[in-house]
């Protein structure tokens, strides 16, 4: 491989965060480019605010908004954030997270979650809890009414009632038609979807109807549920096929500093679509989905929960931070340790989307992804962003740091 004399000096630079053990290709030298040119572009417009604020993935501007009200009037920073991710949690339109979160395998919601209380040095979590449409304050109630940190599957649902917490359905028919859409499109060798066995069609109208039904095998189920609004209908079915094919990796982690400089976090998933029932991600895991220390900051994370277990994500930013990288340098350097385990491979890395979220004491916060964003089905960049409620005000969008930028 040839590497000229000023690459080679810069790769020494850029690869200082990354395992000495990657096998460096000429397109993970354009990567590492990439991600350098990254890190210097975005430090220009670090971002700082005065307490209260509050930090959160890019579905949680109503959620940092809320929790710097919670802050405002007095509350405890976990009450804040909690309160904050309840309003998503609980938004039936939000498919990556609590009620109307996408099933697993079997058409069950499944949900993971954690918290992290600063000023008491604490954490609870729950995984793959079914009933309930907000494991946040079933993991608050694990951290504070026991002598454990996370309790999952069957043992977390019978915790939540005896919390009295309700078992309640999670499964919206959005979620559910995704859902019998990823069944009927997995194989042509299982029973699901239409009948290999076409009769000869008896009319012109049951001809149609065959036509019909083939083309759009959850035709009859979503026209029923929007009920002869045939837009509403076709985009349900676009975006039904969307999910199935491409299932996302939604989550929401908020993160927030008061004005007494303490600090805490939670996150809260609905988990990887279509999971094998049992899977946990990393939103449960204190030091992979979500991480606080009170001295330093706080971190959490979005995206491939594989990903951020296998580099113990959250846990590393805040260890970067307390050995005095901002807050952005601290993410960008935790997903090159994601990156470095493809090698920083480019076409490796392509599917693999993780995100960091960080702020520390000084109110210094900030959000990096892998990719500078991924393209819609119009061709067009969704530039990947983060929320935040800076200066104790409303919560707004701000474009995340990354490592490589897509090309179209
Ligand atoms: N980051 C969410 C999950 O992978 O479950």
């Amino acid at each position: 491989m040839k590497v000229n004399k000023s690459r080679r000096k810069f790769l020494g630079r850029a690869a200082a965060g990354v395992t000495a053990a990657a096998i460096v290709t000429p397109r993970s030298l354009e990567a590492l480019a990439l991600g350098a040119q990254a890190a210097r572009g975005a430090s220009a417009q670090a971002h700082t605010s005065k307490p209260p604020l509050a930090v959160s993935s890019s579905n949680g501007v109503a959620a940092v908004t809320k929790a710097v009200e919670v802050m405002h009037a007095g509350g405890d920073t976990l009450d804040a954030v909690i309160a904050g991710v309840n309003i998503v949690e609980l938004d039936p339109k939000d498919n990556s997270v609590g009620y109307g979160g996408l099933p697993n395998e079997q058409g069950v919601v499944e949900l993971d979650a954690s918290v992290m209380h600063g000023p008491t040095r604490r954490a609870g979590a729950v995984a793959a809890l079914r009933g309930c449409k907000t494991p946040s304050k079933v993991a608050k109630a694990v951290m504070e009414h026991t002598d454990h940190i996370l309790i999952v599957a069957e043992g977390a649902r019978e915790f939540a009632t005896a919390l009295g917490f309700e078992d309640e359905n999670l499964l919206t028919e959005e979620s559910r038609i995704a859902w019998l859409r990823w069944k009927e499109t997995l194989s042509k060798e299982d029973k699901w979807g239409p009948s290999p066995y076409v009769p000869a069609p008896a009319s012109p109208a049951g001809q149609r109807r065959i036509a019909l039904e083939r083309e759009r095998p959850s035709f009859l189920l979503a026209d029923r549920y929007t009920g002869g609004n045939f837009e509403r209908r076709d985009e349900l079915l676009a975006w039904a096929d969307e999910v199935a094919h491409k299932p996302p990796t939604g989550t929401i982690n908020c993160i927030a500093l008061d004005a007494s400089l303490d600090i805490s976090g939670v996150t809260t998933t609905s988990g990887l679509a279509w999971k094998i029932p049992g899977r946990v991600g990393d939103s449960p895991l204190i030091g992979c989905g979500l991480y606080v220390d009170n001295e330093v900051g706080a971190a959490g994370s979005t995206g491939r929960g594989e990903e951020v277990i296998y580099s113990n994500g959250a846990h590393m930013v805040v260890e970067y931070m307390k050995r005095g990288s901002s807050p952005e340098q601290a993410c960008l350097d935790a997903l090159k340790l994601v990156a470095a385990r493809y090698g920083n491979d480019l076409d490796k890395l392509k599917d693999v989307d993780v995100n960091f979220y960080a702020l520390n004491k000084r109110g210094e916060f900030a959000g990096a992804a892998i990719w500078n964003g991924s393209f819609a089905r119009n061709g067009e960049l969704r530039r990947r962003q983060f929320a935040a409620a800076p200066d104790g005000g409303k919560g707004r969008l701000f474009e995340s740091a990354y490592l490589f930028e897509r090309k179209a």
